[in-house]
């Protein structure tokens, strides 16, 4: 068998094929051309290994949260932390997807917590997928910095996109104070956000477990249901302090903000419980009560056939060096049930491949990229193909590895912008759920055109071995370079050649730090850096997230399509 790295083009692999494995597989069964002996493998298998190894030395700063002097303080003042909270709250046995677990990394100056001390994610609450999120209170007293905020409403938005009942958990210092100036104004969103989010008929839980002052009050304040703790919950617009100071009132905590003040008198406390453990019993019962149904079904084919080759082979496909192509239908063989795969114009566009699958029963219509480039054939496809999936109320799966549309005068005479155009037309304006994932490059217009983060797609993930930047760090470098030596010469000036190649290499160095995975998951462009193992199993739960709203597609409403 040929070497993966060393295939010239995947032509020739469309519908019609022989089949792979087995003798008795439907012919649209994806064969393999992976071989898990080759040195190529092996190559790829350790550079993705190296970087997941890197990946969970991060993940393990966000799960130590505040560190081991707060985490302990936490515990001898007998409370809960974060993750357990929620893992009390969860259904025994069942996933907790976790989102956006590295927000905030990479911040300086000040520098914030990975994790941003929140944690967010979907779990199953008495059989109902909702959206939880639970302050942390071990970093800087669970207080929210900017990156507390975007983290926040992007949960919000995951709510109200899919319809997911939304479960808070609160224990906060509220705003942190240093940094009020980034997030008092936008901060406002979180308060409008839920009481949208109930308008749209979106069931808000809020469970207070110790301090949610000032604007922290309005969480309870503002959710449909509020459960508060004896002796633990303090909900004020202000502390004693601030109240002697505003009206020389003296006060205490429990009178003006405890759990029993707000069961018995103010009526804010819907639910008195007498410690963590019966508050998170409570809101379970809460959510048992909600009468909450999905609005589609779940798929009838379960349970799904699992894919037909290993799913531990997708951490082989990936080169280490992107500029090496790979066959994304190697990783499409891998992620969908049974690895069937109906590919939809298979011998047209091949630089994009194209088709329907189904991911746990759930019918997906699959964009990937093969070559690289994105071509105006590739982009005629992929506007058409978003428009069948629309017609048929199918969900679409973006993978990416795109350095960008092709550029060069044969390309833009033949129309090149008006046929990107018209592809990034087509995912702006479709209406079914998109699902992003980031597998190697995802640079230019390119991660436009594929549903970068700015084309809402429901779900965006990162793998590793992904980059994402405007263009490639030497090709960025390069334009740079050009630009600078052509405005010297116009200005008469001679031009530092020397200073030039340093100035290269240190732009190359910044823009390829700025296109890593975690550089760009601690800013929230992706809901987290994911296994490549693990694809399916996230991409499932997404699925099946998505599928509590109604799924369907733009039958018109695209914008003006340039021919
Ligand atoms: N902004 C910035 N830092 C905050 C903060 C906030 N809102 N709340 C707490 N912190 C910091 C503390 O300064 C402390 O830092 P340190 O460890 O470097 O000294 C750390 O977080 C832990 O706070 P601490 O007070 O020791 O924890 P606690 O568990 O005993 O109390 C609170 C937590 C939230 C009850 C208490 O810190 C508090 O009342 N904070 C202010 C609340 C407030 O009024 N917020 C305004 C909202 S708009």
């Amino acid at each position: 068998m040929r070497p993966l790295s060393a295939r010239p083009a995947f032509e020739g692999r469309g519908p019609g094929r022989s089949p792979g494995s087995g003798s008795g597989d439907p012919v649209t069964v994806l064969p393999t051309a992976l071989d898990p002996h080759a040195p190529e493998y092996a190559a790829n298998r350790a550079a993705m290994l190296a970087k997941l190894a890197d990946l969970d030395a991060e993940h393990a700063k966000a799960l130590a949260g505040g560190g081991e002097k707060y985490v302990a303080r936490h515990r001898e003042r007998g409370k809960l932390l974060a993750r357990e909270r929620i893992e009390l709250l969860l259904d025994p046995d069942t996933p907790f997807l976790e989102l956006s677990p590295l927000a905030a990394w990479g911040s300086a100056s000040p520098e914030y917590a990975v994790g941003a001390s929140m944690v967010t994610g979907i779990g199953v609450v008495e059989g109902v997928e909702c959206l939880i999120t639970a302050t942390d209170p071990t970093v800087r007293g669970g207080a929210s910095n900017p990156w507390t905020l975007k983290k926040a409403l992007r949960a919000n938005e995951i709510a109200y996109a899919n319809r997911l009942p939304c479960i808070s958990l609160v224990e906060s210092g509220g705003a942190d104070l240093p940094s009020q100036k980034e997030i008092f104004i936008p901060g406002g969103a979180l308060f409008r956000d839920l009481t949208r989010l109930s308008a749209a008929g979106i069931p808000t839980i809020a469970v207070v477990f110790g301090n949610s002052t000032a604007g922290g009050a309005y969480i309870p304040g503002m959710s449909d249901h509020t459960i508060m703790i004896k002796e633990r919950s303090k909900v004020f617009l202000g502390g004693p302090p601030l109240v002697k100071m505003a009206t020389g009132e003296e006060s205490d905590d429990e009178s003006l903000g405890g759990a029993e003040m707000h069961a018995r008198t103010s009526g804010l406390a819907d639910y008195f419980a007498l410690d963590e453990h019966d508050a998170l019993r409570q809101a379970r019962r809460v959510v048992a009560r909600l009468n909450w149904r999905k609005a589609q079904a779940d798929p009838a084919q379960a349970p799904a056939e699992p894919p037909k080759y290993d799913e531990e082979e997708l951490a082989g496909i990936v080169p280490g060096d992107l500029k090496v192509p790979f066959d994304p239908r190697e990783v499409i063989a891998r992620i969908v049930d049974a690895s069937d795969f109906d590919e939809f114009k298979p011998l047209y566009g091949s630089s994009l491949v194209t088709g329907w699958a189904r991911l746990l029963g759930h019918p997906l219509g699959i964009l990937a990229n093969a070559q690289g480039v994105l071509f105006s054939a590739e982009s005629q496809k992929a506007a058409q193909f978003i428009q069948l999936a629309n017609q048929r109320d199918i969900p679409l799966l973006f993978l990416h590895n795109t350095t960008g549309y092709m550029v060069g005068k044969e390309y833009e005479q033949g129309g090149i912008i008006k046929h990107g155009a018209m592809m990034i037309n087509a995912v702006s304006n479709s209406r079914v759920p998109h699902l992003s994932v980031l597998m190697g490059a995802s640079y230019g217009a390119g991660h436009y055109g594929m549903c970068g983060r700015a084309y809402d797609p429901r779900f965006l993930f990162a793998w590793p071995s992904s980059k994402s930047a405007v263009m490639g760090p030497q090709q960025l470098a390069g334009v740079l370079s050009i630009v600078a030596r052509a405005s010297a010469a116009a200005k008469g000036q001679p031009y530092d050649d020397e200073a030039d190649a340093g100035l290269r290499a240190m732009v190359e160095q910044q823009i390829e730090a700025e296109s890593l995975p975690m550089f760009l998951s601690g800013r929230l462009y992706d809901d987290g850096v994911i296994d490549p193992r693990d694809t399916r199993t996230v991409l499932g739960l997404c699925l099946s997230a998505i599928h509590t709203a109604p799924v369907e597609g733009a039958r018109g409403g695209f914008g003006v399509f340039r021919m």
